[in-house]
C-alpha cells in the first residue's frame, strides 16, 4: 500500500522533502486524556495484548498531534515475556521482573521459542493498526537492543545504574554474551514477523547503552544490534536510537541503518562531525523542555532545525515524551516542525 506522507520513508531514503519529518518517542502515552482513560480501565500488557485497545492508542497521537508516523504502542519488555521470564508492570513504579537472570544456568534453561508464534498479539494490533491508519502515515514497530533488554532482565526492575547487569556480563561474560545473542535471536525473528505484518519502519532503542563506557559497548551492544541491522536491512528502513551513546555515533555509521537518534546532552552540530552526513540523525529535543512556554518552544525547535542541517534530518526528542507535558505544547513542537520552510 503506498503512503500519503511519506516524508520519513523519503528522508530514510536519503531523499529530500521539503521540511523535515516529526514524530514524537513514546508519542502513545500517558500526556493523552484519551491514554489516561483506558489507562484507568485496563492495566499495561492487557492494553498492549489487546489488539484492538493497541490500535487505538496508535492512532491518538496522529489525531491529538498530528505527527508524521505512528508508532505502534507496546513494549520492549514483550521479548523477555515471550522467552518464558514473567515480567510484571507495578503502577507507579515500573517493571517487575520477580525471577531475574543471574546464573550461567538459567541462561542455558531459557527456551528455544518461536517468537513470532509467541507474540502473536503484536501481529494481529499491527494488521489492525494499518487498516485504521488507511494509509495516512508509515507505521513504526520497535525493539528494545539485547544490551537494554538484559539490563532488566538480569537486575529484575528499573535502575539508574543497572549495577546487577553490569555485575552479570563483567563477572560471567560468557553467561552474558549467551544470553545477548538468545535475545538478538528471538529479537530478529520477532522484528521481521512485525515487518511482515505491515510495519514500514522499525527502532530500536538502547536505552542504557550510555551506561556502558565505549569499549564495553563495542563488546556488549553493538554486535548484537548489528546482526539485527543486517537481518532486516533488506526489507526495512532501521533507525537506530542509543540514549547515552554520542560516544559510539561514528562507529554506527557503519551499520546497515538509515537513521540515528541522538538525545539533548549533544550538540546537533557535534552529533553531525561525529557522523559526517552519512546518515539522517533523528532528535533531540529536552522532552523536559516541553514545559516552556510555547513562544520558547517554538523558537527553539526552529532553531534545533537549523542546527542539524536542511536535510538527512528527522524532528523528535531526545527521548520520551513526559507525562507532564500538555498537549498544546506537544502540538506547537509538531506544528513548528510542518510549518518550516526552507
Ligand atoms: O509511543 C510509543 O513510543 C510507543 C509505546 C512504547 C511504550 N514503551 C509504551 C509504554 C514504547 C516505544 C516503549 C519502549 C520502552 N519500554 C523502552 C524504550 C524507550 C525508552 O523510554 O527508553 C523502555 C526502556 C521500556 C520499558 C518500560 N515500559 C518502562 C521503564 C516503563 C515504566 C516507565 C514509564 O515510562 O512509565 C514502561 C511502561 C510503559 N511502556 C508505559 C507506556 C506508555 C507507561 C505505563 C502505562 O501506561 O501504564
Amino acid at each position: 500500500m503506498s503512503i500519503k506522507n511519506d516524508l520519513l520513508l523519503r528522508t530514510l531514503a536519503g531523499e529530500k522533502t521539503a521540511r523535515p519529518p516529526v514524530w514524537m518517542m513514546r508519542q502513545a502515552g500517558r500526556y493523552l486524556p484519551g491514554f489516561m482513560k483506558l489507562k484507568e480501565k485496563y492495566p499495561f500488557f492487557e492494553r498492549v495484548q489487546n489488539p484492538e485497545l493497541a490500535t487505538e492508542i496508535t492512532v491518538m497521537p496522529l489525531k491529538e498531534v498530528g505527527v508524521d508516523a505512528a508508532i505502534l504502542f507496546s513494549d520492549i519488555l514483550v521479548i523477555p515475556q515471550a522467552l518464558e521470564v514473567e515480567v510484571q508492570m507495578v503502577p507507579g513504579k515500573g517493571p517487575l521482573v520477580p525471577q531475574p537472570i543471574r546464573s550461567a544456568e538459567q541462561v542455558a534453561a531459557l527456551p528455544e521459542v518461536d517468537a513470532a508464534d509467541r507474540l502473536h498479539y503484536v501481529m494481529d494490533a499491527v494488521r489492525s493498526t494499518v487498516k485504521a491508519i488507511e494509509g495516512e502515515v508509515p507505521l513504526i514497530g520497535f525493539a528494545g537492543s539485547p544490551w537494554t533488554i538484559l539490563c532488566y532482565m538480569v537486575e529484575g526492575q528499573g535502575s539508574k545504574t543497572f549495577d546487577q547487569a553490569k555485575a552479570f556480563c563483567f563477572s560471567q561474560p560468557q553467561a552474558a554474551h549467551q544470553l545477548l545473542q538468545k535475545i538478538t535471536d528471538v529479537t530478529i525473528d520477532y522484528l521481521k514477523a512485525k515487518q511482515a505484518a505491515g510495519c514500514d519502519v522499525i527502532q530500536l532503542f538502547d536505552s542504557w547503552g550510555g551506561l556502558l563506557s565505549p569499549e564495553d559497548y563495542r563488546h556488549y551492544s553493538l554486535p548484537y544490534l548489528k546482526q539485527i541491522a543486517e537481518a532486516l536491512a533488506p526489507n526495512t528502513p532501521v533507525i537506530l536510537f542509543a540514549k547515552g551513546c554520542w560516544y559510539a555515533l561514528e562507529e554506527m555509521t557503519a551499520l546497515p541503518v538509515k537513521a540515528l537518534g541522538v538525545d539533548w546532552t549533544i550538540t546537533p552540530q557535534m552529533a553531525r562531525e561525529f557522523t559526517q552526513f552519512q546518515v539522517p540523525l533523528q532528535g533531540n529535543f529536552d522532552p523536559a523542555r516541553l514545559l516552556s512556554p510555547i513562544p520558547e518552544i517554538e523558537k527553539m525547535t526552529r532553531q534545533m532545525i537549523q542546527d542539524f542541517g536542511p536535510y538527512k534530518y528527522i524532528a523528535n526528542l531526545g527521548h520520551g515524551i513526559l507525562p507532564n507535558i500538555p498537549v498544546d505544547h506537544a502540538r506547537a513542537f509538531v506544528n513548528t516542525v510542518k510549518s518550516f520552510d526552507r
